[in-house]
Protein backbone atom coordinates (compact mmCIF):
# COMPACT_ATOMS: atom_id res chain seq x y z
CA UNK A 1 0.00 0.00 0.00
CA UNK A 2 1.17 3.35 -0.73
CA UNK A 3 2.11 5.61 1.91
CA UNK A 4 0.50 9.86 2.36
CA UNK A 5 3.53 10.77 1.50
CA UNK A 6 3.87 8.85 -2.04
CA UNK A 7 0.23 9.67 -2.63
CA UNK A 8 1.17 13.40 -2.25
CA UNK A 9 4.04 12.99 -4.78
CA UNK A 10 2.39 11.22 -7.31
CA UNK A 11 -0.89 13.66 -6.92
CA UNK A 12 1.88 16.90 -7.57
CA UNK A 13 3.63 15.30 -10.42
CA UNK A 14 -0.01 14.90 -12.05
CA UNK A 15 -1.86 17.78 -10.47
CA UNK A 16 -1.65 21.28 -10.90
CA UNK A 17 -1.62 22.76 -7.53
CA UNK A 18 -1.57 19.12 -6.44
CA UNK A 19 -5.28 18.45 -6.33
CA UNK A 20 -8.18 19.24 -8.13
CA UNK A 21 -9.71 22.34 -6.19
CA UNK A 22 -6.72 23.59 -3.80
CA UNK A 23 -7.88 23.26 -0.09
CA UNK A 24 -7.78 19.45 -1.34
CA UNK A 25 -3.95 19.63 -1.17
CA UNK A 26 -4.04 20.49 2.67
CA UNK A 27 -1.36 23.28 2.54
CA UNK A 28 -3.72 25.50 5.06
CA UNK A 29 -2.39 23.39 7.84
CA UNK A 30 0.67 21.87 6.61
CA UNK A 31 1.71 18.08 6.58
CA UNK A 32 0.34 15.34 4.21
CA UNK A 33 -3.10 15.72 3.21
CA UNK A 34 -6.15 13.62 3.57
CA UNK A 35 -6.24 11.43 1.17
CA UNK A 36 -9.69 9.50 0.58
CA UNK A 37 -10.98 5.90 -1.19
CA UNK A 38 -14.60 5.60 0.47
CA UNK A 39 -17.13 7.27 2.47
CA UNK A 40 -20.17 4.91 4.44
CA UNK A 41 -22.68 6.82 6.80
CA UNK A 42 -21.20 9.74 8.17
CA UNK A 43 -17.53 8.08 7.81
CA UNK A 44 -14.91 8.66 5.44
CA UNK A 45 -12.02 6.32 4.65
CA UNK A 46 -8.49 7.20 3.92
CA UNK A 47 -6.24 5.36 1.53
CA UNK A 48 -5.17 2.87 4.84
CA UNK A 49 -8.98 2.10 5.27
CA UNK A 50 -9.00 4.01 8.53
CA UNK A 51 -12.23 5.46 8.91
CA UNK A 52 -13.04 9.11 10.14
CA UNK A 53 -16.28 11.04 11.51
CA UNK A 54 -16.38 13.81 8.63
CA UNK A 55 -17.73 16.57 9.38
CA UNK A 56 -16.43 17.93 5.71
CA UNK A 57 -19.47 16.29 3.72
CA UNK A 58 -17.90 17.17 0.53
CA UNK A 59 -17.79 20.36 1.70
CA UNK A 60 -21.67 20.68 1.96
CA UNK A 61 -23.67 18.96 -0.53
CA UNK A 62 -23.65 15.45 1.86
CA UNK A 63 -26.71 16.26 3.97
CA UNK A 64 -27.28 12.87 3.89
CA UNK A 65 -24.17 11.22 4.46
CA UNK A 66 -22.22 8.79 2.24
CA UNK A 67 -25.75 7.07 1.66
CA UNK A 68 -27.37 8.47 -1.63
CA UNK A 69 -31.17 9.04 -1.40
CA UNK A 70 -33.02 7.43 -3.94
CA UNK A 71 -29.97 5.76 -5.41
CA UNK A 72 -32.57 2.89 -6.93
CA UNK A 73 -33.93 6.16 -8.91
CA UNK A 74 -30.34 7.30 -9.58
CA UNK A 75 -29.55 3.91 -11.23
CA UNK A 76 -32.98 3.03 -13.00
CA UNK A 77 -31.94 6.31 -14.63
CA UNK A 78 -28.78 4.70 -16.06
CA UNK A 79 -31.33 2.25 -18.06
CA UNK A 80 -33.47 5.01 -19.82
CA UNK A 81 -30.77 7.23 -20.43
CA UNK A 82 -27.64 8.66 -18.72
CA UNK A 83 -27.78 12.34 -20.53
CA UNK A 84 -30.28 13.56 -23.34
CA UNK A 85 -29.45 16.58 -25.12
CA UNK A 86 -33.06 17.87 -24.53
CA UNK A 87 -35.66 18.79 -22.03
CA UNK A 88 -37.16 15.68 -20.51
CA UNK A 89 -39.95 15.65 -18.26
CA UNK A 90 -38.33 15.03 -14.64
CA UNK A 91 -36.54 17.82 -15.03
CA UNK A 92 -39.49 20.22 -15.92
CA UNK A 93 -40.85 18.59 -12.35
CA UNK A 94 -37.75 19.05 -10.60
CA UNK A 95 -37.86 22.97 -11.40
CA UNK A 96 -41.77 23.26 -10.54
CA UNK A 97 -40.80 20.93 -6.90
CA UNK A 98 -38.12 23.58 -6.61
CA UNK A 99 -40.17 26.59 -7.16
CA UNK A 100 -42.46 25.56 -4.34
CA UNK A 101 -39.87 25.66 -2.21
CA UNK A 102 -38.50 28.83 -3.28
CA UNK A 103 -41.52 30.83 -4.61
CA UNK A 104 -38.89 33.84 -6.01
CA UNK A 105 -37.51 31.56 -8.24
CA UNK A 106 -40.27 32.43 -10.92
CA UNK A 107 -38.70 30.73 -13.61
CA UNK A 108 -35.21 29.24 -13.54
CA UNK A 109 -32.19 27.66 -15.59
CA UNK A 110 -30.26 24.09 -14.72
CA UNK A 111 -26.62 24.19 -14.45
CA UNK A 112 -23.62 21.93 -13.49
CA UNK A 113 -22.14 23.84 -11.14
CA UNK A 114 -22.34 26.58 -8.29
CA UNK A 115 -20.08 28.45 -10.55
CA UNK A 116 -22.13 28.30 -13.19
CA UNK A 117 -25.18 29.13 -11.53
CA UNK A 118 -23.62 32.29 -10.22
CA UNK A 119 -22.29 33.74 -12.98
CA UNK A 120 -25.37 33.12 -14.91
CA UNK A 121 -26.93 34.97 -12.33
CA UNK A 122 -25.01 37.83 -12.84
CA UNK A 123 -24.92 37.99 -16.46
CA UNK A 124 -28.21 38.26 -16.19
CA UNK A 125 -28.74 41.47 -13.49
CA UNK A 126 -26.11 42.90 -15.87
CA UNK A 127 -28.51 42.31 -18.93
CA UNK A 128 -31.27 43.65 -17.17
CA UNK A 129 -30.42 46.50 -15.38
CA UNK A 130 -27.69 47.28 -18.91
CA UNK A 131 -25.24 48.63 -16.17
CA UNK A 132 -21.93 46.04 -15.25
CA UNK A 133 -21.29 47.04 -11.49
CA UNK A 134 -21.83 44.10 -9.39
CA UNK A 135 -20.92 44.39 -5.08
CA UNK A 136 -19.69 41.63 -3.47
CA UNK A 137 -18.47 40.97 0.14
CA UNK A 138 -15.25 40.19 1.75
CA UNK A 139 -15.30 36.44 2.95
CA UNK A 140 -18.27 35.05 0.85
CA UNK A 141 -17.55 32.60 -1.83
CA UNK A 142 -19.12 32.52 -5.18
CA UNK A 143 -17.58 29.88 -7.19
CA UNK A 144 -14.36 30.68 -9.69
CA UNK A 145 -15.20 32.97 -12.31
CA UNK A 146 -13.23 35.98 -12.47
CA UNK A 147 -16.17 38.53 -11.08
CA UNK A 148 -16.23 35.76 -7.89
CA UNK A 149 -12.76 36.10 -6.63
CA UNK A 150 -10.52 38.80 -4.92
CA UNK A 151 -11.14 38.61 -1.43
CA UNK A 152 -13.41 35.78 -1.79
CA UNK A 153 -13.85 33.14 1.16
CA UNK A 154 -13.23 29.44 1.03
CA UNK A 155 -9.75 28.80 0.16
CA UNK A 156 -9.94 31.84 -2.67
CA UNK A 157 -8.24 34.19 -0.89
CA UNK A 158 -7.41 36.04 -3.99
CA UNK A 159 -6.42 39.66 -3.49
CA UNK A 160 -4.14 40.66 -6.21
CA UNK A 161 -6.10 40.87 -9.72
CA UNK A 162 -3.28 40.52 -12.43
CA UNK A 163 -0.90 38.32 -10.80
CA UNK A 164 -4.41 36.26 -9.74
CA UNK A 165 -4.84 35.96 -13.45
CA UNK A 166 -7.85 38.22 -13.02
CA UNK A 167 -8.03 41.45 -15.92
CA UNK A 168 -8.29 44.75 -14.02
CA UNK A 169 -10.97 45.70 -16.42
CA UNK A 170 -13.12 42.85 -14.51
CA UNK A 171 -12.15 43.92 -11.26
CA UNK A 172 -12.71 47.85 -11.86
CA UNK A 173 -16.58 46.26 -12.09
CA UNK A 174 -16.29 44.65 -8.77
CA UNK A 175 -17.11 46.66 -5.73
CA UNK A 176 -15.95 43.97 -2.64
CA UNK A 177 -17.42 45.26 0.92
CA UNK A 178 -17.06 44.14 4.14
CA UNK A 179 -19.90 41.70 4.94
CA UNK A 180 -23.18 43.30 7.23
CA UNK A 181 -21.68 46.91 6.73
CA UNK A 182 -24.80 48.08 5.67
CA UNK A 183 -23.57 52.25 5.59
CA UNK A 184 -20.81 50.82 3.28
CA UNK A 185 -23.13 49.87 0.91
CA UNK A 186 -25.23 52.41 1.16
CA UNK A 187 -22.16 55.39 1.05
CA UNK A 188 -20.95 52.91 -2.66
CA UNK A 189 -24.54 53.06 -3.65
CA UNK A 190 -24.36 56.71 -3.01
CA UNK A 191 -22.37 57.82 -5.18
CA UNK A 192 -21.85 54.58 -7.90
CA UNK A 193 -25.28 53.53 -7.94
CA UNK A 194 -26.21 54.34 -11.13
CA UNK A 195 -23.87 51.76 -12.17
CA UNK A 196 -24.61 48.72 -10.31
CA UNK A 197 -26.15 45.76 -11.46
CA UNK A 198 -26.37 43.69 -8.73
CA UNK A 199 -25.53 43.53 -5.14
CA UNK A 200 -24.79 39.54 -4.42
CA UNK A 201 -24.53 38.13 -0.97
CA UNK A 202 -24.72 34.73 0.70
CA UNK A 203 -27.33 35.71 3.14
CA UNK A 204 -26.07 33.74 5.73
CA UNK A 205 -22.41 32.07 5.33
CA UNK A 206 -20.34 29.24 5.04
CA UNK A 207 -17.27 30.52 3.69
CA UNK A 208 -15.51 32.45 6.09
CA UNK A 209 -16.64 30.23 9.16
CA UNK A 210 -20.10 30.95 9.54
CA UNK A 211 -21.49 34.13 10.17
CA UNK A 212 -24.72 35.38 10.10
CA UNK A 213 -26.29 38.15 8.98
CA UNK A 214 -27.15 41.06 11.46
CA UNK A 215 -30.76 42.28 12.11
CA UNK A 216 -31.59 44.04 9.38
CA UNK A 217 -28.48 43.88 7.49
CA UNK A 218 -30.20 41.78 4.52
CA UNK A 219 -33.66 44.10 4.57
CA UNK A 220 -31.11 46.98 4.26
CA UNK A 221 -29.18 45.32 1.48
CA UNK A 222 -32.75 44.74 -0.45
CA UNK A 223 -34.14 48.24 0.32
CA UNK A 224 -30.59 49.99 -0.80
CA UNK A 225 -29.97 48.00 -3.68
CA UNK A 226 -33.46 48.65 -4.59
CA UNK A 227 -33.63 52.24 -4.67
CA UNK A 228 -30.57 53.09 -6.17
CA UNK A 229 -31.94 50.01 -9.49
CA UNK A 230 -29.89 47.53 -8.26
CA UNK A 231 -30.64 44.02 -8.04
CA UNK A 232 -30.12 41.80 -5.64
CA UNK A 233 -28.89 38.21 -6.13
CA UNK A 234 -28.86 35.66 -2.86
CA UNK A 235 -26.14 33.03 -3.31
CA UNK A 236 -27.97 29.74 -1.56
CA UNK A 237 -25.20 27.50 -2.81
CA UNK A 238 -25.19 26.37 1.04
CA UNK A 239 -27.87 27.26 2.65
CA UNK A 240 -30.98 26.55 0.64
CA UNK A 241 -31.96 22.60 1.59
CA UNK A 242 -29.57 23.14 4.25
CA UNK A 243 -31.24 25.77 6.83
CA UNK A 244 -34.60 23.92 5.60
CA UNK A 245 -36.82 23.40 2.16
CA UNK A 246 -37.31 27.71 2.17
CA UNK A 247 -33.44 28.31 2.42
CA UNK A 248 -31.97 31.51 4.04
CA UNK A 249 -34.99 33.53 2.56
CA UNK A 250 -37.87 31.05 3.54
CA UNK A 251 -36.78 31.17 6.57
CA UNK A 252 -36.02 35.24 6.59
CA UNK A 253 -38.90 35.92 5.17
CA UNK A 254 -37.16 38.18 2.20
CA UNK A 255 -37.52 37.95 -1.18
CA UNK A 256 -34.04 38.54 -3.82
CA UNK A 257 -34.27 39.22 -7.31
CA UNK A 258 -32.32 36.30 -8.21
CA UNK A 259 -30.75 33.27 -6.43
CA UNK A 260 -28.40 30.74 -7.12
CA UNK A 261 -28.67 27.36 -5.46
CA UNK A 262 -26.95 23.49 -5.57
CA UNK A 263 -24.70 21.23 -3.39
CA UNK A 264 -27.52 19.73 -1.18
CA UNK A 265 -29.71 19.59 -4.92
CA UNK A 266 -28.05 16.43 -5.79
CA UNK A 267 -27.45 14.84 -3.17
CA UNK A 268 -23.74 14.43 -4.29
CA UNK A 269 -24.62 14.61 -7.93
CA UNK A 270 -23.37 18.17 -9.52
CA UNK A 271 -26.10 19.96 -10.37
CA UNK A 272 -27.30 23.71 -9.59
CA UNK A 273 -29.38 26.52 -10.31
CA UNK A 274 -30.34 29.72 -10.82
CA UNK A 275 -33.51 31.44 -11.02
CA UNK A 276 -35.61 34.37 -9.79
CA UNK A 277 -38.21 36.91 -11.76
CA UNK A 278 -39.77 36.06 -14.69
CA UNK A 279 -39.47 39.05 -16.15
CA UNK A 280 -35.82 38.79 -15.31
CA UNK A 281 -34.91 35.13 -16.63
CA UNK A 282 -37.04 36.22 -19.90
CA UNK A 283 -33.90 37.79 -21.26
CA UNK A 284 -32.41 33.89 -21.85
CA UNK A 285 -31.73 33.25 -25.03
CA UNK A 286 -33.84 32.07 -27.27
CA UNK A 287 -36.13 34.61 -25.46
CA UNK A 288 -33.74 37.14 -24.82
CA UNK A 289 -30.48 37.87 -25.67
CA UNK A 290 -28.77 36.61 -22.84
CA UNK A 291 -26.58 33.41 -23.97
CA UNK A 292 -26.10 30.83 -20.91
CA UNK A 293 -25.98 26.49 -21.86
CA UNK A 294 -24.08 23.49 -20.72
CA UNK A 295 -23.75 19.60 -22.31
CA UNK A 296 -24.83 18.90 -18.54
CA UNK A 297 -27.25 21.28 -17.58
CA UNK A 298 -30.22 19.31 -16.05
CA UNK A 299 -28.03 16.48 -16.18
CA UNK A 300 -31.14 13.24 -15.99
CA UNK A 301 -28.49 11.52 -13.45
CA UNK A 302 -28.60 14.61 -11.11
CA UNK A 303 -32.10 15.74 -11.75
CA UNK A 304 -32.94 11.95 -10.48
CA UNK A 305 -31.53 12.10 -7.35
CA UNK A 306 -32.69 15.96 -6.98
CA UNK A 307 -36.28 14.58 -7.14
CA UNK A 308 -34.91 11.72 -4.46
CA UNK A 309 -33.34 14.29 -2.36
CA UNK A 310 -36.76 16.18 -2.15
CA UNK A 311 -38.98 13.72 -1.59
CA UNK A 312 -36.62 12.33 1.15
CA UNK A 313 -36.44 16.10 3.16
CA UNK A 314 -40.88 16.33 1.93
CA UNK A 315 -41.70 13.22 3.47
CA UNK A 316 -39.56 13.48 6.62
CA UNK A 317 -39.40 16.50 7.89
CA UNK A 318 -38.46 15.67 11.31
CA UNK A 319 -34.67 15.01 9.63
CA UNK A 320 -34.06 18.48 10.33
CA UNK A 321 -34.82 18.72 13.78
CA UNK A 322 -32.52 15.68 14.26
CA UNK A 323 -29.48 16.89 12.81
CA UNK A 324 -30.39 20.66 14.50
CA UNK A 325 -30.07 18.59 18.15
CA UNK A 326 -27.19 16.96 17.23
CA UNK A 327 -25.68 20.27 15.89
CA UNK A 328 -26.78 22.25 19.14
CA UNK A 329 -24.98 19.12 21.57
CA UNK A 330 -21.87 19.25 19.53
CA UNK A 331 -21.62 23.00 20.30
CA UNK A 332 -22.99 23.48 23.58
CA UNK A 333 -19.98 20.77 24.03
CA UNK A 334 -17.37 22.23 22.13
CA UNK A 335 -18.54 25.37 24.18
CA UNK A 336 -18.13 23.49 27.35
CA UNK A 337 -14.67 22.67 26.88
CA UNK A 338 -13.56 25.78 25.87
CA UNK A 339 -15.34 27.32 29.12
CA UNK A 340 -13.45 23.94 30.86
CA UNK A 341 -9.93 24.75 29.34
CA UNK A 342 -9.68 28.47 29.19
CA UNK A 343 -9.92 29.11 25.50
CA UNK A 344 -12.04 32.52 25.16
CA UNK A 345 -13.59 31.05 21.66
CA UNK A 346 -17.15 31.38 20.70
CA UNK A 347 -19.08 28.48 18.82
CA UNK A 348 -21.91 29.61 16.39
CA UNK A 349 -24.01 27.05 15.16
CA UNK A 350 -27.25 26.78 12.82
CA UNK A 351 -29.52 24.00 11.71
CA UNK A 352 -26.73 21.29 11.07
CA UNK A 353 -23.76 24.15 10.86
CA UNK A 354 -21.19 23.90 13.76
CA UNK A 355 -18.39 26.78 13.23
CA UNK A 356 -16.09 28.60 16.00
CA UNK A 357 -12.53 30.29 15.48
CA UNK A 358 -9.39 30.51 17.40
CA UNK A 359 -10.47 33.92 18.12
CA UNK A 360 -11.36 35.80 21.36
CA UNK A 361 -14.28 37.73 21.26
CA UNK A 362 -17.92 38.01 20.20
CA UNK A 363 -18.36 35.74 16.57
CA UNK A 364 -17.25 37.46 14.01
CA UNK A 365 -19.33 39.43 11.55
CA UNK A 366 -16.96 40.18 8.66
CA UNK A 367 -14.01 38.76 6.67
CA UNK A 368 -11.15 41.30 8.42
CA UNK A 369 -12.07 39.62 11.47
CA UNK A 370 -12.05 36.39 10.31
CA UNK A 371 -8.74 36.85 9.20
CA UNK A 372 -7.89 37.77 12.92
CA UNK A 373 -8.24 33.57 13.86
CA UNK A 374 -5.05 32.06 14.37
CA UNK A 375 -4.45 30.03 11.17
CA UNK A 376 -1.96 28.13 13.14
CA UNK A 377 -3.62 26.70 16.09
CA UNK A 378 -6.47 25.71 13.74
CA UNK A 379 -3.68 23.88 12.16
CA UNK A 380 -2.28 22.06 14.94
CA UNK A 381 -6.23 21.05 16.53
CA UNK A 382 -6.71 19.99 12.48
CA UNK A 383 -4.21 17.51 13.13
CA UNK A 384 -4.51 16.52 16.05
CA UNK A 385 -8.52 15.74 15.43
CA UNK A 386 -7.11 13.81 12.59
CA UNK A 387 -4.92 11.58 15.01
CA UNK A 388 -7.91 11.07 17.01
CA UNK A 389 -10.62 9.95 13.46
CA UNK A 390 -12.10 13.05 13.34
CA UNK A 391 -12.00 14.53 9.50
CA UNK A 392 -12.53 18.41 9.54
CA UNK A 393 -11.83 20.36 6.60
CA UNK A 394 -8.16 21.52 6.20
CA UNK A 395 -8.97 25.31 6.47
CA UNK A 396 -9.87 27.35 9.27
CA UNK A 397 -12.37 29.34 6.32
CA UNK A 398 -14.40 25.99 6.46
CA UNK A 399 -17.30 25.12 9.15
CA UNK A 400 -18.70 21.54 10.13
CA UNK A 401 -21.48 20.10 8.27
CA UNK A 402 -23.74 17.69 9.73
CA UNK A 403 -25.63 15.00 8.18
CA UNK A 404 -28.59 12.52 8.85
CA UNK A 405 -25.78 9.90 9.50
CA UNK A 406 -23.96 11.48 11.84
CA UNK A 407 -25.08 9.60 15.42
CA UNK A 408 -25.22 10.71 19.11
CA UNK A 409 -22.52 8.63 20.12
CA UNK A 410 -20.51 9.90 16.87
CA UNK A 411 -20.72 13.51 18.24
CA UNK A 412 -20.18 12.22 21.85
CA UNK A 413 -16.82 10.66 20.15
CA UNK A 414 -16.31 13.58 18.51
CA UNK A 415 -16.28 15.80 21.94
CA UNK A 416 -14.10 13.44 23.45
CA UNK A 417 -11.89 13.82 20.49
CA UNK A 418 -11.66 17.50 21.05
CA UNK A 419 -11.25 17.30 25.05
CA UNK A 420 -7.83 15.76 23.72
CA UNK A 421 -7.00 17.84 20.87
CA UNK A 422 -7.52 20.83 22.78
CA UNK A 423 -5.00 19.64 25.48
CA UNK A 424 -2.74 18.60 23.41
CA UNK A 425 -2.26 21.69 21.41
CA UNK A 426 -2.31 23.86 24.87
CA UNK A 427 0.85 21.84 25.41
C1 LIG B 1 -22.11 29.97 -1.56
C2 LIG B 1 -21.44 29.30 -2.71
N1 LIG B 1 -21.69 29.71 -3.96
C3 LIG B 1 -21.14 29.13 -5.03
C4 LIG B 1 -20.26 28.08 -4.89
C5 LIG B 1 -19.64 27.44 -6.08
O1 LIG B 1 -20.21 26.18 -6.29
P1 LIG B 1 -19.41 25.05 -7.08
O2 LIG B 1 -18.26 24.64 -6.26
O3 LIG B 1 -20.45 23.97 -7.27
O4 LIG B 1 -19.01 25.64 -8.39
C6 LIG B 1 -19.96 27.62 -3.61
C7 LIG B 1 -19.00 26.50 -3.41
O5 LIG B 1 -18.52 26.23 -2.34
C8 LIG B 1 -20.55 28.25 -2.49
O6 LIG B 1 -20.27 27.86 -1.23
Amino acid sequence: MQTGEELEAQAWAVFGGGASSPVRAGRRVGGVPFFQQAGAGALAYDHTGRAYIDYVMGYGPLLFGYRMPGSERVKAQFDTGVLFGSTHHAEIRLAERIRGHLPSMERLRFTTTGTEAVMGAVRVARAATKRSGLVRFGGNYHGHTDIALLDAGASAETSAPQAAGIPAGVARDVHVLPYNDLPSLEALLACEGEQIAAVLLEPVVGNMGLVLPVPGFLEGVLSAAHAAGALVIFDEVISWLRLGLGGAQGRLGLQPDLTTIGKILGGGLPIAAFGGRADLLACLAPQGPVFTGGTHAGHPLAVAAGHAVLDELEGQPELYDTMRRRAEYLAQGLQRLFTRYGYPYQVVWLESIVDFKFRPGDPIRDYTQAKEAKAEVFARYYHAMRERGILLAPSYNEVMFLSTEHTDAQVEETLRAAEGALLAIKH
